[in-house]
Parts: structure tokens; sequence; C-alpha cells
């Protein structure tokens, strides 16, 4: 129960020893950790009290209890980023109350479903590079890490459709700086870390100089050669608001610290969705050759137009039925402003609130044979009779994301331009084990051989 060690994996990191990511580790650092938790809440009734010396974290796994956090008693419940300021600085991620909706909506106008046409060129050329490279990959027979590959068109896909931007940086090197980061906050009393396989020492300073590159950035981004000096881009819109005078809140900072939040919050979750969904169809072919045809029907031999990307449903519902068993956020972390009183259950005002996402997209009470891979769940009919907030890869209420909608149609259009192309073969111990951090993230990767097809 007690070894603290934490696999190599391309993930946040716990965040500092007095965080709730640091106190759950034992629970999380398990063979099967999702299971402990399912087990936990199943045992409990969905409600799992944990009392620690100073404060008490509250699991919560029942879809009743999400809707009275997020939803009906939100302002109830702030938000919790201990150890994960210095990566999403003062962004809107992180704030409440007014002062999140005054940052909030210059910003919303970027997310609004009539501007995807405007980025649709923008994730293809994304796709474009690549495919390039994973032609190279099927010419060398090398094994590649999934997730890295994800990560790296999720944030291609991030600077070119939303700042108007080429990518500047190396996700490889600057999200593993993030990661350095996280490991040594993780690991206060820990430095001796295991990294693919090297022992290494990470110290403090390591962590200064990581977060030192990952500040660094967006004015790296800002910098580099605009591409279209397209007048509607979310850049734009986070400059118009510093430019503001009536809104002195928005400052440089705020811009920089908005822009690292997309560079992080809007690529590692997509990025850890795509590849998931790779595994998942490595492991299920009926279902890739399900995706083939429909590219097929829909656009023939082309690469597919804006407004075909709405027919291509069962891709879609393949990506929804990849965040249902692999959500990339599994837990929602709230703290209690003031008393409460959830189905019975008494919150008092200070207690950490955790939503178990993970726990109720795998309960029986709300999904048939909540493990077998089965993209037909999301079928529109089907899909009617959910019961409301047993699906919450977004979150759900005011405080949901702000990119999903974006993000399913950078993951449609990434899979069937890939799989049309290529068959990625995993190549990895199955089934894949589960690493949890902030993120949902597979244990030692996801390892790939890609195939070209004729
Ligand atoms: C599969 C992909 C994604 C998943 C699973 C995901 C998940 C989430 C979740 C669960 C939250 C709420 C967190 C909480 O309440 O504690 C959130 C918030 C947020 N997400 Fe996403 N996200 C994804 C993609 C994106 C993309 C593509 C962007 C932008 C480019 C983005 C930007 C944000 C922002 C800015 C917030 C904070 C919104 C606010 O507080 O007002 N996300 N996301």
């Amino acid at each position: 129960m007690a070894d603290m060690t934490v696999a190599y994996s391309p993930s946040h990191g716990l965040g500092e020893e007095q965080s709730i990511w640091f106190k759950l580790t034992p629970l999380l650092n398990q063979e099967n950790p999702m299971q402990v938790l399912m087990a936990l809440s199943d045992k409990y009734g969905g409600v799992v009290p944990i009392n620690l010396k100073n404060h008490r974290i509250m699991l919560l796994s029942e879809p009743a209890h999400a809707e009275r956090v997020l939803v009906t008693n939100a302002d109830n419940y702030t938000k919790y980023f201990d150890g994960l300021r210095p990566i999403f600085g003062k962004s809107m991620i992180t704030v409440d109350g007014a002062l999140w909706q005054k940052i909030r909506a210059p910003q919303q106008p970027a997310f609004h479903p009539h501007m995807f046409e405007d980025y649709f060129p923008y994730l293809m050329s994304a796709i474009d590079s690549k495919m390039g490279r994973w032609a190279k990959f099927a010419s060398t027979g090398e094994t590649i890490e999934m997730v890295e590959e994800t990560w790296t068109l999720a944030a291609e896909m991030v600077c070119k459709a939303l700042f108007d931007r080429e990518m500047p940086f190396n996700p490889h090197f600057v999200f593993g700086q993030v990661k350095t980061y996280t490991d040594v906050m993780n690991h206060k009393s820990l430095r001796l870390k295991s990294v693919r396989g090297e022992l290494v020492e990470m110290t403090a300073e390591d962590a200064a100089k990581a977060m030192e590159v990952w500040g660094s950035i967006p004015e790296t981004v800002t910098g580099a050669g605009i591409l279209e000096h397209r007048e509607k881009t979310l850049l734009k819109m986070l400059e118009a608001a510093e430019a503001d005078p009536n809104f002195p809140e928005f400052d440089r900072q705020q811009v920089i610290d908005e822009m690292k939040q997309y560079l992080w919050a809007g690529t590692e979750t997509t990025a850890l969705t795509l590849a998931w969904s790779l595994y998942l169809l490595s492991q299920h072919p009926e279902a890739l050759e399900r995706i083939r045809s429909e590219a097929r029907a829909v656009c023939g031999e082309r690469d597919p137009v804006w407004n075909e990307v709405q027919q291509l449903s069962y891709t879609k519902m393949v990506i929804q039925e990849t965040m249902r068993l692999f959500p990339p956020i599994w837990a929602l972390i709230r703290i209690a402003a003031g008393d409460d009183d959830i189905e019975g259950h008494k919150i008092k005002a200070g207690d950490k609130v955790v939503i178990l996402a993970y726990v109720m997209h795998h309960s029986p009470k709300y999904w048939d044979q909540p493990e077998k891979f089965d993209p037909e769940r999301f079928a529109p009919e089907r899909a009617k009779k959910r019961v409301k907030y047993s699906y919450l890869p977004f979150a759900a209420g005011k405080r949901s994301c702000i990119g999903g909608a974006l993000s399913q149609i950078e993951n449609t259009l990434a899979l069937v331009q890939l799989l049309r192309r290529f068959t990625p073969e995993y190549v990895g111990p199955v089934p894949a084990k589960i690493h949890a951090t902030v993120t949902l993230c597979p244990k030692g990767g996801l390892p790939f051989r890609i195939r070209a097809l004729s």
C-alpha cells in the first residue's frame, strides 16, 4: 500500500506534498488503481470519506453527487489547483466566481461552433505533418510511443488553429519539462527517480528550471512566424482583452497564463484520448474497419471537406466510447466553501470533494456491460436513455470544458485520416495498465509500430 514510486508517464504529476494528489498516491499506486476506487465506492455506497489530520477528502461517484457539486450548488464549490499553479498560472481554469466569468467572456467566442470551419484547414495541416512522420516510421519499422505522437499533433493543432502560428517548440522536450516539474514536486521526499529505466536524481532546481522553460513557451509561440494574419483567433481575443482599458486584470501575464493553459489542458487531454482510442482500435479491428468504411462512404478516396465532418458519426462514437473507458480527467476536484448536504451526506466547509468520473463511467448501474468497448452506445437513440451526469468527460455545469466540441472534431479528423493510410499496431502488454495522476495515462506508455496501407 505504501510504495510511493511512480512509473514514467507523460503526464501531469500529483502536485505538492500537502496536495490531495500526494495524499491519494498510496491508493493510486496500486497495480490497478481504478479497481481499488471502484471497489471502495461500491462498498461504501458511492461516498467514501477519507479523514486526514487536518482535513477530509470525500470521494463521490453517483451522478446525483456530480449534479449537486457541478451544477445545482456549483457556487459552493471552488476549483482545486494545489501543486499545479506554476503550470497554469492564474489562467481561468484555476479561478472562481466573478473573476472567472470576466476572464472567460472574451475567450468564449473562439470556441463557438461557427469558428470550427475556420480552424478546419489548420487541423488538417497538422494531421498532414503527422502523416509525413508516420510514413517514415512505417518505412523504418521502429517502435514509437503513441502518447508522444499524439502530444505533437494536438499541440500543433492548438498553435495553428487557435494562435495562427507554426508550432515553434518541440513538445517532447517542453511537455517533458512540465513532467519534470510535477515529478519533483510529487517526490520531495523521494528524489531518486527512475526515468526510462535510468535512476536519476531530481532536485528542486530541476523543477525551477523546468518551469522557466515552460513559462517562456507562450512568448516563443507569439514570437514565431504568423501563419496567415487571421483577424479572429483566440490569440487575438486574448490580446484584445489585454488592450482593453476597462479590463485591468487582464495583463500580459494573463495572456501568457491563458496560453499555457491551452497548451497543456487542451493538448494532454486530446492527445490521451486519441492515443487510448488507437489502443482500443488495435484490440477491436472490426471497429477500425468500420471507421475506414465510414470514411470511404462519406468522402470516397479524397480528404474530407468541412461539411462532411458531421457525417463521420461512427468515428465520433469511437472517441466518445474511448473517453468513457479512459476519461483523461478521471476525477474532478473541488473545495467546499460552505457546509452542504449531498443526498443526505454532510459536507463541511473546507472538505475536498472528488467526483470520480471513472467510477461512474464503469458502473453497471449506468452502463450495460460497462467493460465492453461498444461505440454504438453513443448512437442517438441509445444515448437518449443515459442517466444524466453519468458521463462526464468534460465535467458539467458552467465550469465544463470550453474545448470539448473542438477536441472531438480534432480527434475525429485525426482518426479518419491516419487510419485510412496506416494501421497502427500496438505492441505493448494487453491489457494496457493505467497510471492515474491528474490525467489518466497509460503506465509505461503505449508502444506502437506503424504499418502503411498499400
Ligand atoms: C479530450 C479532450 C478534452 C478533455 C477530456 C477535457 C476535459 C476537461 C475537463 C474535465 C474540464 C473541467 C475540469 C474541472 O472542472 O476541474 C476542462 C476544462 C477546460 N478545458 Fe478541457 N478537455 C479537453 C480538451 C480541451 C481543449 C481542446 C481545450 C482548448 C483548446 C480545452 C480547454 C479547457 C479549458 C480552458 C478549461 C477550463 C474552463 C473553465 O474553467 O472555464 N480542453 N476540460
